[in-house]
This record gives structure tokens, sequence and C-alpha cells, in this order.
């Protein structure tokens, strides 16, 4: 059967970094007050010429470097990403025309926190359709434009940045051995929309918007969410937490990171926290995450990874990965 497998990653962060102490100018917030409800120390801002579709594409370019390929070796550009830099047309296509491809298909994934997820899946599913023979997946954004810089109850928690991976259809036996994606498990339950979402868009206001949480509600729901699909990827492919090597939680709250790890008796050993260096920057928070624990050596060829994600919609989803 065919199976998706990982050949590269890459990532990409604004110049600008962004300390609690800054924000401590900027809105009633204290350092203490962030790092002991969030874990967040710091987080990338992007500036003047940075764009979701600048930071994509340098991410692209690192991954595509990493895997040893070029532009034309790629058929499929899918971007993870709720600011693109236009409402039309996708930010996929804007970073294909910036790698100089004019071959293959480009679009966009809007599943906000949980977008990687989602486009993982969905290439996936190209891939393994035939539709495809390599995917860049990318997850990119920059929520610092769509943040209200008054209000401290959600500016003090997302940052900006892009990660990618690249894709590739190989052969496999169909069994949990193989390298490449062995489970995937979406979700979504458009009933929880008022606590998480942005008060704007070209349909409904005709203006961008600004991101609006009850943080409390979201954090609510949370754990059990992302607990249920990872018990669901366990479930499907016959594994355990035992098994596993690493998860690649999505970075919104390490608190929410450590409570799920907890519940499913993963130990915090084998999990990658980056939000204290990055905040929440959506659908770039797992690729980003990644990177660092591939780039450090941590995570090698052959470990079973679990990704996972949960945020507006809401959206959530697990992705079991040997890599
Ligand atoms: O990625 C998408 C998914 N999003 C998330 O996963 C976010 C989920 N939610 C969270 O991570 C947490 O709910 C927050 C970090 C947003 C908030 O933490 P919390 O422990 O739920 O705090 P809270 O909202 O219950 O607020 C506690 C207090 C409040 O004051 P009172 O009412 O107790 O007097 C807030 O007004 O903290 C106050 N507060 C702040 N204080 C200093 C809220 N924001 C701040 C701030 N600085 N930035």
């Amino acid at each position: 059967m065919i199976r998706s497998v990982v050949r590269g990653y890459g990532a990409a962060l604004p110049k600008r970094v962004m300390s609690n102490r800054e924000l401590e100018s900027l809105v009633d917030t204290s350092d203490e007050w962030i790092v002991q409800r969030t874990g967040i120390r710091q987080r990338y801002i992007a500036g003047e010429g940075e764009t979701t579709a600048s930071l994509g594409a340098a991410a692209a370019r690192a991954a595509l470097d990493n895997a040893g390929l070029t532009p034309d070796d790629i058929d499929l550009v899918l971007v993870a990403t709720s600011t693109p830099d236009n409402t039309f047309p996708a930010t996929a296509v804007d970073i294909q025309n910036r790698l100089g491809m004019t071959h293959g298909y480009a679009f966009d994934m809007q599943a906000v926190c949980t977008g990687f997820v989602y486009a993982m899946a969905t290439a996936d599913a190209h891939l393994r359709a035939g539709l495809a023979k390599r995917a860049l997946v990318i997850g990119a954004e920059t929520f610092s434009r769509i943040l209200d810089w008054e209000d401290r109850t959600t500016c003090v928690l997302f940052g900006d940045g892009a990660g990618a991976l690249v894709l590739e259809a190989s052969e496999g036996e169909g069994t949990n051995a193989d390298r490449g994606i062995l489970a995937a498990h979406l979700r979504s339950d458009g009933s929880h929309k008022e606590k998480l979402y942005v008060d704007g868009g070209p349909s409904s206001t005709g203006t961008v918007g600004h991101l609006r949480m009850e943080g409390r509600e979201v954090f609510k729901h949370a754990v059990g969410m992302i607990t249920d699909v990872i018990e669901a990827a366990f479930a499907s492919t016959g594994t355990t937490a035992d098994d596993l090597d690493w998860l690649v939680p999505h970075q919104a709250n390490r608190r929410i990171i450590d409570g799920s790890a907890k519940k499913l008796a993963i130990p915090l050993e084998k999990v990658v926290v980056t939000v204290d260096q990055h905040g929440n920057t959506s659908a770039a928070s797992i690729p980003l995450a990644l990177s660092v624990a591939l780039a450090d050596g941590r995570i090698k060829k052959g470990d079973l990874v679990m990704l996972e994600a949960m945020g507006g919609g809401f959206t959530w989803g697990a992705m079991l990965v040997r890599w």
C-alpha cells in the first residue's frame, strides 16, 4: 500500500522576538502571569515585508533543502493557515509562485490551530489516491495581524512563524512498521464557534477582524478532545502510549500539554514543548516544534510520533506517523 513518508522539514521565524516583559508595557500583564498560566516566555512577531506567504516560502525552501529536493520534484503545495496574505488567491499559490513552480497544484486549508493535522491528512489522501507524488505541507501564520493588542486575554498568547514538511508517496507493507502516516483522526463541532473566532470576514463585516477567545471555555474542552482523538489513533493502529517515541502537540498552553500527556500516561520526557519559545502559532506550531526536535536529533528515522491539535471551530485531530 502507498504510505506518505516524511522526506524533509524546515522552519522560518520572523526576525523580531517579543518578550513577556515587552508586553508588560503594552497591556496590564506580567511575565509571571504569562509564564505561570501558559508557559510562554517569548514569541516572534512579523515585521515589515514578513507575511504568511514569505514565511511559508522560507520554510518550504528549507524543507526542500533538507530533503535534497527542488521545487521541480513537488506536485502539491498545501498551506494550513487562518491568516492568508489575501482573501484570495490562496497563500499556497503565492508560495508556489515564490518557489518558481508553474506545474502541479496548490491550495489552502483552514482549520485554525488544527490546520496542520488537517493538511497532513489531506495531503496523505491525495498521495494515496495518486493525485500527487510529493507534497509540501506548510503551516504558516501571522496571528499578530489579527490580534487586538489592547486585549490582554489574547494578545499575550500568540506568535508568528511557519514550518513545512515534504511528504513522498512510497510503497509500504501495510503494517505499523511502515514509515509514513499510519493513522489520522479528524473532528469538528461548529456549536463551539463563539468560544474562539475572529469578529470579521469578507462575507460578514467586510473587514479582517480581531481574534476573540473565551480562554477558560476553550481550556475546559481542550484536554478531553485531545485525549479522545489520540486514543482513537492508538485504537485504530493497535498501539499504546508505551509504543510512542514522541508526542508533538499543538503548542497553545503548557498546562494543556502536560494535562493531556498525564491523562494518556505519556511521560513528559517524550513530549516536545516549544510554546515557551514560539507562543501559540496556530497551524505553524506543530511543524515548528517538529523542526526543533528534528534539528536537535531527538526525533530520528523510524521513531513513532503522535501529532495532535485542538482549536477554533472547534476542530481537533491526531495523527500517528512513523518517521
Ligand atoms: O490554540 C487554540 C486553542 N486555545 C487555547 O488552547 C487557549 C486555551 N485557554 C488557555 O490557555 C487559558 O484559558 C488562558 C491562558 C487563556 C487563561 O488562563 P486561565 O487560567 O484560564 O485564566 P482565566 O481566563 O481564568 O483568568 C484568570 C485571571 C482573570 O482575572 P480574575 O477574573 O480572576 O480577576 C483574568 O482577568 O487572570 C486575568 N488575566 C490576566 N492577568 C494578567 C487574563 N489575562 C491576563 C493577562 N495578564 N494577560
